[in-house]
């Protein structure tokens, strides 16, 4: 028997998870022909029996189809890296839905319209031009604008099969892989479907997407507290909260109560910083002038309050809203370099206070539901 045959053969086999085949993905090590025997170590992100015995099968399978005469074992392993890898999700019997993927950021605000989406595109660009490998969700169900801002409007994700289980391909924008229920529920139909069952597709884009191994999951939450918050909480481990604020009171006062949610005693999402965004006005003609039309130190205030720090500011800006409704987000405009900078400040405070967080904390407790 040749070993390179049975790589080529394994090669064949995708991970449920991710959508990756075996080899591609770098879980096959140690792999050993010796007469009949086959033997190799499968590296696993997690260890729940189902996923165990479906690829265990699957491996069987590959190699019989080529040598049938061969005797296949595997011995699998869970190397158990990260501490979203980690994050059991209340044990091993319910399993983490994304072992994959190393860090969960929300971007959550109190009150609407302070920039929260447009805060997740630019900050999922800046960390991949960083390096980092980033995918998007869109968990706004009540008003997705992110299909818009990424200039996705209007496609629809397909639907792959893998091992008899349909799981959603995210739509690709820029590099990252995204999910947005724009995808896939009319603007009309989001008003009927409100609450739970709304809700409950934010864990199916966790649970049932084929999001391929990422650094950083940035998710964009409607404004608040509610049930796509909770429903966010007690379905994966949440790395940590992006809080986005305007300088102004008003909206301070909301973006206190929705960290609240984040401080509830049975979540314990941590807040890694505070985002203020409009923080000042600069016109097109006067790139060096700054106008505080909403006021000043919002941001340092909620830090403050949360105790962490302020992540950035962010300009009130014609082109930052023009790229959004373009579908050509203001971090990707070469020619504006304040507002580049400014976007790349926050993603490098972003990703340092993500690496200091795990550095001194567990994971994130999944939320237990109660019924
Ligand atoms: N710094 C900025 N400069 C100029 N326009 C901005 C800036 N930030 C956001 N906007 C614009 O303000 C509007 C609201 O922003 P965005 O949709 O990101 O807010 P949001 O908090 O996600 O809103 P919602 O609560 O409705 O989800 C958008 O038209 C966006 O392009
Ligand atoms: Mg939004």
């Amino acid at each position: 028997m040749e070993s390179s045959k049975i790589v080529r053969a394994l090669a064949n086999v995708q991970d449920p998870n991710t959508g990756q085949d075996l080899i591609t993905a770098n879980m096959v090590l140690d792999l050993k022909v010796e007469g009949p025997n086959v033997s190799f170590i499968l590296q696993l992100p997690k260890l729940d029996a189902g996923y165990k015995q479906q690829l265990n099968f699957a491996c069987q399978e590959a190699i019989l189809a080529v040598y049938p005469e061969a005797s296949v074992h595997v011995h699998m392993q869970n190397p158990g890296a990260t501490p979203q890898a980690k994050a059991g999700g209340g044990g091993p019997q319910k399993g983490n839905p994304l072992p994959h993927v190393k860090n969960i950021i929300a971007v959550a605000s109190g009150k609407g319209g302070v920039g929260k989406s447009t805060v997740a595109v630019n900050l999922a660009l800046a960390l991949q031009e960083l390096g980092g490998v980033v995918g998007l969700l869109d968990a706004d169900v009540y008003g997705p604008s992110i299909p818009t801002m990424l200039g996705l409007q209007g496609q629809k994700p397909t639907i792959e099969k893998i091992y008899g289980k349909p799981k959603i391909k995210p739509l690709f924008a820029y590099g990252i892989p995204v999910m947005s229920t724009g995808f896939v529920v009319e603007p009309e139909q989001a008003v009927v479907l409100r609450g739970p069952r709304l809700s409950g597709i934010i864990k199916q884009f966790l649970e049932e997407c084929i999001w391929p191994p990422l650094d950083y999951l940035i998710i964009d939450l409607p404004p608040g507290t509610g049930d796509v918050q909770l429903s966010l909480v007690q379905t994966v481990s949440v790395t940590g909260a992006v809080m986005v604020t305007t300088p102004q009171q008003v909206a301070l006062a909301d973006a206190i109560k929705a960290m609240n949610m984040f401080f509830l005693p049975d979540v314990q999402v941590p807040v890694l910083g505070v985002v203020e965004n409009m923080s000042w006005f600069t016109p097109k003609e006067l790139p060096d002038h700054k106008y505080y039309l909403f006021g000043k130190d919002g941001g340092k205030t909620l830090a403050r309050k949360s105790n962490s720090m302020l992540l950035g500011q962010v300009p009130l800006v014609q082109g930052i809203r023009e790229g959004g409704d373009d579908g050509k987000p203001s971090f990707l405009n070469k020619d504006d370099e304040i507002t580049r900078e400014a976007w790349l400040n926050v993603a490098k405070n972003v990703a340092r206070q993500t690496a200091l967080r795990n550095e001194m904390m567990a994971a994130t407790p999944v939320v237990e539901v109660k019924s």
